[in-house]
């Protein structure tokens, strides 16, 4: 919670600027004090009620407050507002705001708070996928980041001119929880040793060919960043991925095959508080692998394919009465009745049920719509939403199990 912590918001002029409302929302709810200034490009994009109904405070955003019963030619006090707040995020922040902190160019009020403020200063940039890849962009925040500004990457999707890539602002809710956990570092992972599986499983058929799918990684790896971003001590055995782990306090293991990631698990697993079994694991592996390339011969050919042992399955049966067993399914029929079969026989503790159906959700979308599945019926739907919020809610049930 962040009851009483004082905390300035500040927007430019970004088409994201509509998601600062929502981070103010979180904020408030979480048990902020909050107030706004925006640049005067910004109330292009987002009205000063907007947020002053949000936050429940005058919203800044001219040097000279607006004439008001008579009174006129009060002045914005910029200094006060800089060493009110306990933490200034300036989020979205645009390329021009990005270059006038660098520069110090202070042509407005945020500008002018900005260089008065002692608090922290984070910034969650959004711009289009060329100007965030440009060199000046890329340079300015080194800069800021050698001086001990946090920025808070901006993520990939698809961005305002339609073009997809890297330019999204982060989350409302992602920055918000990270803000809280700047505030109270005591996370319930704290200390919390947490396994991970992830990414495909490659079987092979010969030297040069294998079995495989289309799974790119990303979940794993973004679990064990958000696992280790809570304080976990986190280890993930993914299979091939070209996805990288950002948290340098994330241990991990390059695996190939479904064994591979079994005998690693099989090792380690004693050793967990949790396991997280994302990976999406071949069902089937060919019986013999051929010790040289199979030369194009025969019109027909046959593999025979054995099963694979299931990972989570071994995990669940096995588990000791202190650990926890999360793991995911994949229907497309018959969802939850086929997710509480999983979760029994599996005897996993929380089953996330990925539904193909709903519009957004699924594979190649940065959204999501999912159903946690737990004992006793207890079944809960969210709304169509990030993958990255739905992984902070997975966490959050994580804490809820283990404490
Ligand atoms: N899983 C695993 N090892 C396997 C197969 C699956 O650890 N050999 C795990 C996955 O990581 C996932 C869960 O089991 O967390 C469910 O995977 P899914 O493919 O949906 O189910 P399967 O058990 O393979 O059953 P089916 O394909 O018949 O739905």
């Amino acid at each position: 919670m962040l009851t009483g912590k004082k905390i300035l918001v500040g927007v430019t002029g970004s088409i994201a600027a509509y998601k600062s409302a929502y981070l103010v929302r979180e904020l408030i709810r979480l048990g902020a004090d909050v107030r706004c200034i925006l640049t005067p490009a910004a109330r292009e994009f987002i009205t000063p009620l907007t947020l002053s109904t949000l936050s429940k405070n005058p919203v800044a955003v001219d040097f000279v407050k607006p004439e008001k019963e008579g009174k006129a030619g009060e002045w914005e006090n910029h200094v006060k507002l800089g060493m009110w707040a306990d933490l200034f995020i300036i989020a979205p922040l645009s390329a021009n705001t990005l270059s006038k902190l660098v520069t110090g160019n202070c042509d407005n009020l945020l500008m002018a708070v900005y260089l008065s403020a002692k608090c922290p200063v984070w910034i969650a940039p959004a711009m289009d996928l060329d100007m965030y890849n440009h060199f000046s962009t890329k340079e300015n925040l080194d800069k800021l980041k050698s001086k001990g500004i946090k920025i808070l990457d901006a993520k990939d999707g698809e961005l305002a001119s339609g073009l997809e890539g890297k330019g999204r602002m982060e989350e409302p809710y992602e920055i918000a929880k990270e803000i809280d956990a700047f505030f109270n570092p005591q996370s319930k992972l704290k200390g919390k040793k947490i396994l991970i599986t992830g990414g495909p499983t490659y079987e092979a058929i010969d030297p040069v060919r294998f079995i495989g799918n289309h799974s790119s990684g990303k979940t794993g790896v973004l679990l064990a960043d958000a696992c280790a971003a809570r304080g976990a001590e986190v280890f993930l055995i993914t299979g091939p991925t070209r996805e990288k782990v950002k948290n340098p306090y994330v241990r991990v293991l390059h695996v190939q095959s479904a064994d591979e990631m079994m005998s690693a698990v099989e090792h380690n697993w004693f050793d967990f508080d949790a396991g997280i079994f994302s990976a999406a694991v071949a069902d089937y592996r060919p019986e013999n692998k051929a010790p040289e390339k199979i030369k194009k011969s025969d019109d027909r050919i046959t593999l025979n394919l054995i099963k694979n042992p299931d990972i989570l399955k071994w995990a669940g049966l096995n588990k000791k009465a202190h650990q926890r067993v999360i793991g995911f399914a994949l229907e497309t029929e018959n969802e939850i009745e086929n997710a509480q079969k999983k979760l029994e026989q599996k005897r996993a503790d929380l089953i996330v049920l990925n539904s193909l159906k709903d519009e957004g959700a699924g594979f190649g979308h940065d959204t999501n719509k999912v159903t946690f599945v737990q004992a006793n019926n207890k079944i809960r739907n969210f709304e169509l939403s990030q993958k990255s919020v739905l992984m902070s809610q997975l966490l959050d049930e994580l804490e809820q199990m283990l404490s």
